[in-house]
């Protein structure tokens, strides 16, 4: 993979972050009403592209005695104490923080811890904006997911991303769709391709031309999960997919 400029977390996530929890929560909130649907098989977990966790849940993390937060920003373990440390000592979780890229780097982290189960923390969607292209992100993340055969796993990340016109948005705006991964691609409420995609952009008054995160491929087929909406600021917003391969509710 290319060392390329990191324009994916760091200060910038941070302060927009903190700016923004509040435009956030209802996402955060889906986020953690679906991460309690699952049923992780370690009490280990290696949590890459952790950063701050300011997205994350603390009854989620409170159910390891262990976690390895894996981020390439060194700012991610003082921030993550802030968001979670409360939560963390009331649980009696140890966090250790790995500074390293935790894509790149997986066979090696996945050699040593075995046992763990891994969470990619909206961070699969965000490599396109390290590489720079497209196809080198789809095969990178291939590889990925090829590393994590016979592994609990899960994953957020982002699918679709572009602007959005506030006006546009419905007076009351789905948030979150069942999705499944077919052999075909994405599929929710039957619909697929272009009829899914005009249907999502509808709901968070999605306008131009939106950009494909190449992550609709990452879960294995059958895999089933939520397409979280994401209204990242009031003229662009995300979609998430949140899967999980092991075992749910
Ligand atoms: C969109 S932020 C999400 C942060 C976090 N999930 C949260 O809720 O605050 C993406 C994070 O992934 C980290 N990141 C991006 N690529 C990475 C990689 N290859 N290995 C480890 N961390 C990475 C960034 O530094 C950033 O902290």
């Amino acid at each position: 993979m290319s060392a390329v400029r990191d324009l994916t977390g760091g200060l910038r996530w941070h302060l927009r972050a903190l700016l923004l929890r509040r435009r956030w929560r209802q996402t955060i909130t889906h986020i953690a009403e679906w991460l309690a649907t699952t049923r992780p098989a370690s009490q280990t977990l290696l949590l890459i592209g952790g950063s701050a966790g300011w997205m994350m849940s603390d009854v989620w993390l409170q159910r390891f005695k262990q976690i390895h937060l894996i981020d390439i920003d060194p700012l991610a373990p003082h921030l993550f104490r802030l968001n979670h440390g409360r939560a963390l000592r009331a649980s009696g979780t140890q966090l250790n923080f790995i500074h390293m890229d935790g894509l790149a780097g997986l066979d090696a982290l996945l050699a040593a811890h075995p046992e763990a189960t891994i969470f990619f923390d909206n961070v699969l969607g965000q490599h396109v904006y390290r590489v720079h292209d497209f196809d080198q992100a789809e095969a990178d993340l291939k590889r990925v997911v090829g590393s994590l055969q016979g592994r609990d796993w899960g994953s957020v990340h982002d699918v679709f991303s572009g602007p959005s016109d506030p006006m546009k948005v419905p007076p009351q705006p789905q948030q979150v769709f069942e999705v499944t991964r077919t052999a075909e691609g994405l599929s929710v409420e039957g619909l697929r391709d272009t009829a899914l995609h005009l249907r999502l952009l509808a709901q968070v008054g999605g306008k131009d031309e939106w950009m494909d995160h190449v992550t609709s491929g990452v879960f294995p087929v059958g895999t089933t999960g939520r397409l979280i909406a994401w209204p990242f600021r009031p003229e662009y917003a995300h979609w998430l997919y949140a899967g999980w391969h092991g075992s749910l509710d």
